[in-house]
């Protein structure tokens, strides 16, 4: 059953899920899964990595989430407030939506939206996005949980990469 843990308990469960991982993408699937089902006001957890074609722009493309599917399986990095975050390589917190020219719109229902960079060897090289129903939903605890998980990643990827 889900239930609401302290951050610092979620932490320490994404830490395990990290040491019991046995690939990049198990790794994001246990993150999705666990800050869904703990944090109840995460509504949809997702990765987005960039995905790098010569002779076209880089994209942000959606891999593991969690919650209701989204229209937006790819996204340029110059759109949205997943574009914002990747480009600037910066986490972008937004209280309230409606209020962002950038929001592209995944369900009706979201109200305040994190974006956090991930970087391998000082690169971006993806980002984790989490919608909530609730308005300003994401506190300074919440920021820090979820830049907690990105580092995550992105030092898995840095050891698990040539
Ligand atoms: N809202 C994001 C798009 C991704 S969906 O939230 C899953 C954005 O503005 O970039």
């Amino acid at each position: 059953m889900a239930m609401t843990l302290k951050s610092e308990d979620v932490r320490q469960e994404v830490t395990r899920a990290a040491q019991a991982a046995t690939s990049a993408k198990d790794l994001m699937f246990r993150i999705v899964k666990l800050l869904h089902e703990r944090m109840l006001k995460y509504n949809w957890v997702g990765f987005y990595m960039i995905e790098r074609n010569s002779g076209q722009p880089p994209a942000l493309v959606l891999g593991q989430f969690e919650g209701a599917m989204t229209p937006h399986t790819r996204i340029p990095l110059h759109q949205g407030i997943c574009g914002a975050a990747a480009s600037s390589g910066k986490t972008v917190v937004v209280d309230d939506v409606a209020q962002d020219s950038r929001y592209l719109a995944c369900s009706l229902e979201t109200k305040s939206e994190i974006v956090v960079p991930i970087f391998v060897h000082g690169q971006v090289v993806g980002e984790l996005d989490i919608d909530s129903h609730f308005s300003a939903a994401f506190k300074d605890e919440d920021r820090a949980l979820v830049e907690f998980c990105a580092t995550l990643v992105g030092q898995y990827l840095e050891k698990n990469q040539a």
